[in-house]
Formats: C-alpha cells, structure tokens, sequence
C-alpha cells in the first residue's frame, strides 16, 4: 500500500503537462477498434482505467500496438470483434464497463464484464435498461457487476430515452445503435461531455444532433483516422487548485482540453475568486478545443455553487471542495448528487477526510457546506478513489501540513505520473510503502 505524506513546499511560478484525456482515450481506442483500417491514436492516456479498455479489444482479437505514448489499431471493422476466451475485466474503469456493456450488447457472441470491488458497488441498471428497451439481453447481479450480456439479439432501435444525464449511458446506447435495424433517436436531458459526438464527426460518422436528441443511423462502416487526444482536464484540475492556492506568479498548465462540457471549474473557481487565464492554442490536429490555463495564487470567498454548470464539474467536486477549505466564509456546494454513485461516494469521502484536516463541514443529500479556515497535519483516507487521492494531496502541499494519504496506488487509475509531475514543481512529499 502505497501512502504519500506532504511536507513543507516553497512555491512560485512553475509549468506542467498533465496527460491525455482519459474520456476520449476510450473513445478513440473503441471507435479506432470497429473501424476500418489504421488508426494512429497520440498522446492517449497510459492508466489503469485504459489498459482496461484496450486490454478487453486484444481480447476480442483487435490488433493495438503501444509505441512511445502512441497506440497503432488495426481496426476490426464493426463486424470483426471475436467472442473473447474469459470475462472482460474492467478493472476500476466505470467507462470501460457500460461502453462495452453497449457494444457487446449487439455482438453475435456472448460476454460477461466484471470489475473491482468498487466498480463492482456502482449502478449498472442506468446502462442495462435503455439497452434492453432497443432490444439487448443483459444479466446482472440485481443492477451490479457482474454482467453476463448474451449475443445474437435484435438489435431493434427507433426511439429511447436514456433518462440519466450521463455521457457514458448515451454512448453505450449510440455503440448498439450501430447495429440496430432501424435508425435510433437517442433521447437525453443534454449537459453531459460530448467527446462521443465530436469524435463521430471527426470520423465522419452520420448522425443528427436535435437540442434534446441524436440520431444514430445503422451500419456507418467507417474508415480509421489518427486521433490526436489533448491533456485531461480533470488531471489538469489538481494542478489549477495548486495554482490558486500557491502559485504567486502562476502555474501554467500546458495544451488542456477546454472542451466546454468539461471546464465548469474555471468558471466555479472564478465565482470564488479565482484567478485563471486560458490562453487557446490553435493546434489544427486536434478535434477538439485546447488552451494553455494558468493559475494565479488568488483569496478565495465562500459562494453558493449550484445548477447546470455542476454536471460541467462532476469529476472535480473534490477539487472545488479544496478550494473552498482555502477560502474564507462558508461555500455550499448543490446539484453534486451523482457524487454518491462515483468511485467512491465522494459527498461523504470528501467531508470526512475534511473533518480530519480540521475544517468545519456537513454533508446533505445532494451537497455539501464547507466553511474555508486552517488545514491542521491530519491521516487521510483515498477511499479508494483517485480524485480524492489526489486532491486532499494538494491541499497537504499548498498549506505546508502534514497529510498522510493512505493508498495512493488508486491513483495509477487516472494519472499515474502525479507524484513525477508534483516532483519536477519542487513539491515536498515523501512515499512510503506500508
Ligand atoms: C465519463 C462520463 C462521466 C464522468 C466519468 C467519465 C465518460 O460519467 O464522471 O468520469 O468518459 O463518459 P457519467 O457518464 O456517469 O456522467
């Protein structure tokens, strides 16, 4: 068990790149997979929660070679994946699990997913019921891992609501859509990232977006194109709140994606009082929109987050929780309560690991109430989660305490270079193996 403890850091200006996408890295190892030809995927993300997703395609017979931080896919076509010799094995990877769930659900082979302990807690029912109403046939263990998905269904289409605000249900749906008879209207409430719409275009995949709606069109045999995939934002985000927290002169983090589903934080931290300037790069390989972000040390105030822009944060509510610790006055935090259903429930992780570092705060059903104050030397728990994880390691460096995290392997997940990252800044921390 790996744990971190944070010491004193003297910090000024600095600069970092943060690696790719992990939402679109599993996008463009699925599509490049039932594509046709060759696909050069750069810059993908090289974790845990990826090799899951590519691990799973070698198993169904896709050719995907590893060269210097690129992936070369010698797509199967949509009709080429072979029944895999053993259950697919998920890993930690929510993302993995219901995309696949939604591909295999129209193969002519059966398939079993399986996960870990926590993938294994969280709800399959939001991904296996719009399957099933356009006609997919999923097993599970009452709504949980593991799901035994049986092949040679009919595959019907036309018309269904997805319901939950989730990109990962949508696309799940849009993959069986793929194989469906008839042409599919994929109904959703909208706000959730749009990685999968973007790369269709990118692909040249037929579809028709509505405001609350997407039509899916059956069989687009498309061909292969290289993917050039930008920073996480949601890896660049631990490194905005280093930034806002003790970064006098800025800390610039380089070539992120700034895809609007995905940046509510910038506009969140800036509510608080933030300091942040995006500077757009117009790098004409990328599908989607990059800038540089630098983060300035700023006071922060205690404000009301609520509404649409939470579901544009979801993955950096941890993030936004350390901020308003630093800040002064009292931060409610509302609309989060898909955080009970995330790698770990990230409402009670987040307040109890506060509560240890000293900083008064409650928890309710969809949110929390934060009042900013001082951090004092505390032992934290990861839950398990690496955006936990990583988060209250932040806060342990930018108030110079000690913060003892327990089991920071979970971090491997999403960004395994962290510690490296944090390294070459001159942030003080030591690992210990216990
Ligand atoms: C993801 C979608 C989001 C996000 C997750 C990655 C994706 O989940 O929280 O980390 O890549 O589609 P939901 O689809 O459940 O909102």
């Amino acid at each position: 068990m790996l744990s971190c403890i944070t010491q004193t850091s003297s910090l000024r200006q600095g600069e970092v790149v943060v690696p790719g996408d992990k939402s679109i890295s599993h996008r463009a190892v699925i599509f490049s997979s039932i594509g046709e030809g060759t696909s050069i995927v750069h810059n993908y993300l090289q974790s845990e929660d990826v090799a899951a997703t590519i691990e799973a395609f070698r198993e169904m017979g896709v050719n995907i070679r590893a060269d210097q931080g690129t992936l070369i896919i010698n797509g199967s076509g949509l009709l080429g994946l072979k029944k895999p010799g053993k259950p697919l094995y998920c890993g930690n990877s929510g993302t993995t699990c219901r995309l696949l769930a939604g591909l295999l659900s129209a193969q002519t082979f059966d398939s079993i997913l399986t996960g870990d302990n926590s993938l294994s807690a969280r709800p399959m029912l939001r991904v296996i019921n719009p399957l099933i109403e356009i006609g997919a046939l999923i097993e599970s263990s009452n709504g949980f891992l593991p799901l035994v998905i049986k092949g040679s269904q009919k595959i019907i289409g036309l018309e269904v609501d997805i319901k939950v605000s989730s990109a990962q249900v949508f696309t799940a749906v849009v993959l069986a859509s793929f194989y469906a008879i008839n042409q599919t209207k994929v109904i959703h409430a909208g706000n959730f990232r749009d990685h999968t719409q973007k790369l269709m275009t990118h692909l040249g995949i037929n579809h028709h977006e509505g405001g609350h709606y997407c039509e899916i069109y059956p069989k687009p045999n498309f061909k292969n194109k290289d993917i050039y995939i930008p920073s996480d934002f949601s890896s660049a985000a631990f490194f905005i709140l280093l930034g806002i927290l003790a970064f006098k002169d800025g800390l610039r983090i380089k070539n992120v994606l700034i895809n609007p589903s995905r940046t509510g934080l910038l506009s969140l931290l800036e509510r608080m009082g933030a300091r942040i300037e995006v500077s757009p790069n117009t790098d004409k390989d990328n599908h989607e929109e990059t800038a540089d972000i630098i983060a300035f040390k700023s006071e922060l105030t205690g404000t009301l987050l609520q509404g649409d822009l939470m579901q544009n944060a979801i993955d950096e509510i941890p993030v936004l929780a350390i901020a308003a610790a630093f800040a002064s006055g009292e931060t409610v935090i509302k609309d989060v309560e898909e955080l009970r259903v995330k790698e770990s429930d990230r409402i009670t992780s987040v307040v109890d690991n506060l509560t240890r570092c000293g900083i008064e705060c409650s928890e309710f059903s969809n949110g929390m109430t934060i009042r900013g104050g001082k951090l004092i030397d505390a032992k934290l728990n990861s839950y398990d989660d690496h955006r936990v994880a990583m988060a209250f390691i932040i806060a342990g460096i930018a108030s110079n305490r000690s913060i003892e995290m327990s089991d920071c392997s979970i971090i491997d997940t999403s960004f395994p270079d962290f510690f490296k990252v944090l390294e070459n800044l001159s942030c003080n921390f030591k690992l210990a193996n216990y």
